[in-house]
């Protein structure tokens, strides 16, 4: 690694991120109807199953996106500016990445920013090896928060990658946010490429989310083994259930874990207690039509450029509207809501 990358990794508080999960633990679990964020389903362990999850057969979003990604390899690399960053949100195993560079020559750097940090360090180890002429700038970060960007790459035109349908797991409004969010990040010129899965017949969806094997529950349950370790829990994994369904009116697929049976729960210090049948809402992942996303895209400052799709999935190339990256520091700096993006622009702070 060098230096430069040596900073930005280290400099990840660890200790935040554990506050951080006790505080979204005991905040979940005490509210009415439970609920657990799913970005904590990202621990070692959790990434691993979730790579495992991506080669099930009923799990089509990988298969379909990876092979957008290939059939139109040189179109979407035309889309891409000359001398190009790639900053992906939620890398994960960066396979797609891998895919990209077969067609896409103008990526001179590759910024993976994911939560799951040992994951990501042995991923970067494996591109560092099998690409030694491409710059690797790892960043272990909440990708809905606010960061910098490595100087490193500030000579360079940003391009965002958001695969992996990613963005469904927020709620529309959020996701909106966050496009924001990542129009500020990115700056003037940012292209964003992003991996969309689309509304189909329940039970195709379900069976993504539901797989005969069961590796979707074990990695929905992990979320509890992981309370367990870092939180001093005391869930037994055998008492709860993997429940995925299509919520049509909401147009989304739900994970929960479900109690078998009346309990009380330790973690980080408090009881909670579950009825028998009371669920632990853990996911979301939302489905969405090639122009409901690009509708969503248009009034968050994105304007679409293209998309692709095999009918299962779209991937989408948008490109930031000029007004709305740069928000001028003389305005800004006075509101108090604002943080400094990566080209020393302010853009408001999202409300999450
Ligand atoms: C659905 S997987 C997609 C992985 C990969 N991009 C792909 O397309 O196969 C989501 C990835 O985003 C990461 N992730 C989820 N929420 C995150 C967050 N809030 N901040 C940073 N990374 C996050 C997870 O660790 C995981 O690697």
């Amino acid at each position: 690694m060098n230096t430069e990358a040596a900073a930005l990794w280290s400099s990840e508080p660890g200790l935040t991120q554990r506050v951080a999960f006790e505080r979204d633990v005991v905040a979940g679990l005490s509210s009415e109807a439970k609920t657990l964020p799913s970005k904590y389903f990202y621990d070692t362990a959790g990434s691993v199953l979730f790579e495992s999850i991506t080669g099930l057969q009923e799990y089509y979003v990988t298969r379909s996106e990876i092979g957008i990604l290939s059939d139109f390899g040189r179109a979407i690399g035309g889309v891409l500016p000359s001398k190009c960053a790639l900053v992906e949100f939620g890398s994960g195993s960066s396979r797609k990445l891998r895919v990209l560079l077969r067609t896409a020559s103008s990526i001179e750097a590759y910024v993976p920013v994911d939560i799951s940090a040992d994951f990501l360090w042995a991923d970067v180890v494996k591109l560092r090896r099998d690409f030694p002429r491409l710059a690797v700038y790892p960043l272990v970060r909440d990708f809905t928060m606010p960061f910098h960007l490595p100087q490193a790459i500030s000579s360079l035109t940003r391009v965002g990658f958001f695969p992996g349908s990613t963005i469904g797991n927020l709620e529309p409004s959020q996701a909106g946010n966050l496009l924001r969010h990542f129009g500020g990040l990115l700056g003037k010129e940012a292209i964003l490429i992003v991996g969309v899965d689309l509304v189909k017949d329940p039970q195709t969806l379900t069976n993504a989310y539901d797989d005969a094997r069961g590796i979707t529950a074990r990695f929905n349950l992990n979320l509890l083994k992981r309370i367990n370790r870092e939180l001093d829990g005391n869930f037994d994994l055998g008492k709860f259930q993997h429940l995925a369904f299509f919520n049509a009116q909401q147009s989304r697929v739900e994970m929960h874990l479900v109690s078998k049976c009346r309990q009380d729960i330790r973690a980080a210090g408090h009881v909670f207690r579950f009825d028998a049948g009371e669920s632990i809402h853990t996911e979301d992942s939302y489905k969405y039509t090639v122009e409901s996303f690009q509708r969503l895209a248009g009034k968050n400052g994105w304007s679409p450029l293209r998309v692709w799709t095999d009918g299962l999935y779209s991937v989408h190339a948008l490109a930031l509207r000029s007004s709305c990256h740069v928000v001028t520091r003389s305005t800004a700096a006075t509101d108090g809501e604002s943080y400094e993006s990566a080209d020393g622009y302010y853009v408001p702070r999202p409300a999450w």
